[in-house]
């Protein structure tokens, strides 16, 4: 079961609405479920103005915008949304509570052999999958914002979750072409957002001990390592760094004379400070140079297929 062709989306907010345009752009059949009336109604615009997108930037071909768009077919339960599908992808609240109740519901309904898997960022399978009959088959399949265009996909397994589902849900995602990476063990923030969050945590100190303006930390990020992490992740980039001794040798060499001074006068501090969050507040005022959010996103988003297509193709 390379490629299920019958998918739900539960919940269609920012990331639920975005995976029903990838889905549906791949070919697959699409049941789409939102609890909020005036976030239901924008759901399809949401999907035709993304399958557009898909078909202006070159990743989907043009004629099959419009068959790929009669894909999709909001239904008004749970239930309806289960009927029939093979996979469903639950992007509802970022809450145990919703997630539970969801999976408690989607559980009773749907059939013994559909994958029911989670966006969530943060949250733990092992704690949602307690309110289900069948843990075996719920899974974490977390997405990067947005998901019909950024590959990245983590799977993360709960306590109780199959290697076959585990297995099932990289096949699927890996057959409509995302690329899944697997996670061995539960962690706060998978492994991308930790990453992320780590790197966060050293841009915010250098703003907040005036190191540098927020402009050039994120200027200095995206002209430097930024531009290079598109292709190889830092594994790789310092394995070609070493030289002949490659990674290892790097370990030995650059990474103990010029990294463990820098790791020792890195912080580690867990929230943000009331007066790094002012400067980091006036500095983007400066780096936004009076742009709307929706320009920047147009603006990262016309780049970003761009980007895409020289890093696959
Ligand atoms: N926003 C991001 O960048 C991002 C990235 C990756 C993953 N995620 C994850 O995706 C999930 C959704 O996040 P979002 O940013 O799209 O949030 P959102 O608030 O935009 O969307 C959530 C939607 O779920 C709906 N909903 C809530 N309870 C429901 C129910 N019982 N049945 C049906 N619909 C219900 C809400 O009405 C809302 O429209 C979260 O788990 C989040 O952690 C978010």
């Amino acid at each position: 079961m390379s490629v299920l062709k019958n998918v739900a989306i539960v919940g269609a907010g920012t990331i639920g609405s975005s995976w029903g345009v990838f889905f549906a752009s791949k070919g697959c059949k699409v049941n789409a479920y939102e609890s909020l009336p005036e976030i239901r109604e924008k759901i399809l615009d949401r999907v035709d103005g993304g399958l557009r997108f898909l078909a202006e930037n070159g990743l989907m071909a043009e004629n099959e915008v419009e068959s790929s768009f009669k894909r999709v077919r909001i239904v008004n339960s749970v239930s309806e949304a289960l009927e029939d599908v093979e996979y469903v992808q639950e992007s509802t609240t970022e809450d145990y509570d919703v997630k539970k109740s969801i999976f408690r519901e989607m559980d009773a309904v749907a059939n013994s052999d559909v994958i029911l898997a989670s966006s969530s960022s943060g949250l733990l399978m092992s704690e949602i999958q307690k309110a289900t009959q069948r843990p075996e088959r719920c899974i974490i399949a977390h997405p990067f914002n947005p998901p019909h265009i950024v590959r990245l996909v983590e799977i993360v397994r709960g306590e109780k979750t199959s290697q076959e589902t585990v297995e099932a849900t990289r096949r699927f995602m890996g057959g409509l072409g995302k690329t899944p990476v697997i996670l061995n063990k539960e962690v706060p923030g998978h492994i991308a957002n930790r990453l992320a969050a780590a790197l966060w945590r050293e841009a915010i100190d250098l703003v907040e001990n005036d190191v540098a303006s927020v402009e050039d930390v994120d200027k200095a990020l995206c002209a430097g390592p930024g531009i290079r992490w598109a292709l190889m992740g830092s594994h790789l980039t310092y394995h070609l760094g070493g030289g002949e001794g490659g990674l290892e040798g790097f370990i030995d060499t650059i990474a103990k004379k010029g990294f463990t001074p820098i790791w020792e006068d890195m912080k580690t501090w867990t929230s943000i400070s009331g007066s790094a969050k002012s400067k980091l507040a006036e500095g983007i005022k400066r780096e936004i140079e009076g742009k709307s959010l929706a320009e920047l996103a147009q603006w990262r988003d016309d780049k970003l297929v761009k980007l895409l297509k020289v890093i696959y193709e």
